[in-house]
């Protein structure tokens, strides 16, 4: 999976999957076990939108644990992850097992999707495409607009540049040996307002575009994360 040619920008690109993630889940750590409120939020939000609205076909691109799709299969929707991970990816099929829930579960690169176009009602980016370099990231966007559906709609978190952190630059836009708020999961590439807007999204509708700043002002020096939260959707 790594990728090394050359970006727009002459420098390597970040490989598109840090190994750190197969670590942390092989340690048994970051295995959520509920989803992100936003997902919530999101499902119940749009899914009237849609015809067949008690079952959506739901896709998670860098999915972990499978705790987002586990809500959204509790709802009765057809739900399928993909991961770079396959220890989240096997934790993921056992839990649903486990649990009589149905979804697919997939270990693979979000650059490269391994569906049809035009086949999901929803995506969900929760965290996932700022872990990877910035040309990696706008392929899995490219990728995702692939395989949604038209009107189909795209939930994201990404990492904000307003975030407060150390670290040093590495190739493709990430920073690397990250300190501060979000260090110890590898490379993460902070977007700032203009790269959502021009760049990830360009071919997009923008239907929300909400920035949330997450202080914590306990610590001597307060640390923020900075949090876009975009609903985007395909013409
Ligand atoms: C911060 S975690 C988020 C997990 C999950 N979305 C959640 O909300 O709990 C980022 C996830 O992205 C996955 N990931 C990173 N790069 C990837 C890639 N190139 N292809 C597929 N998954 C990737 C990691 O393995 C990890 O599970």
């Amino acid at each position: 999976m790594p990728n090394n040619e050359p970006g727009n920008d002459g420098m390597p690109l970040a490989t598109t999957f840090d190994p750190i993630w197969e670590n942390i889940y092989a340690d048994g750590k970051q295995l959520n076990l509920y989803p992100y409120s936003g997902v919530v939020s999101f499902v119940f939000r749009y899914r009237t939108q849609v015809g067949h609205a008690d079952r959506l076909r739901i896709l998670e691109i860098g999915c972990g644990a499978a705790n987002n799709l586990w809500f959204a299969a509790r709802e009765g929707h057809e739900v399928f992850g993909i991961d770079a991970s396959s220890s989240a990816i096997e934790f993921a099929k056992n839990r649903f097992d486990a649990e009589n829930l149905e979804g697919t579960f997939i270990t693979g690169d979000f650059t490269d999707l391994p569906f049809t176009d035009n086949f999901f009602d929803f995506a969900i980016n929760r965290a996932a495409i700022s872990q990877t370099g910035g040309t990696a990231a706008k392929r899995a966007v490219d990728e995702v607009f692939r395989v949604l559906k038209p009107t189909g709609k795209f939930y994201n978190e990404i990492y904000s540049d307003t975030t407060t952190r150390g670290g040093r630059n590495g190739p493709d836009g990430v920073t690397i040996d990250i300190t501060g708020p979000l260090a110890g999961v590898g490379q993460i590439k902070f977007y700032s307002r203009a790269e959502i807007g021009s760049v990830l999204f360009r071919d997009w509708t923008i239907l929300e575009l909400k920035h949330h700043t997450i202080e914590n002002l306990k610590l001597s020096v307060p640390e923020i994360v900075g949090e876009w939260h975009i609903v985007a959707e395909k013409p």
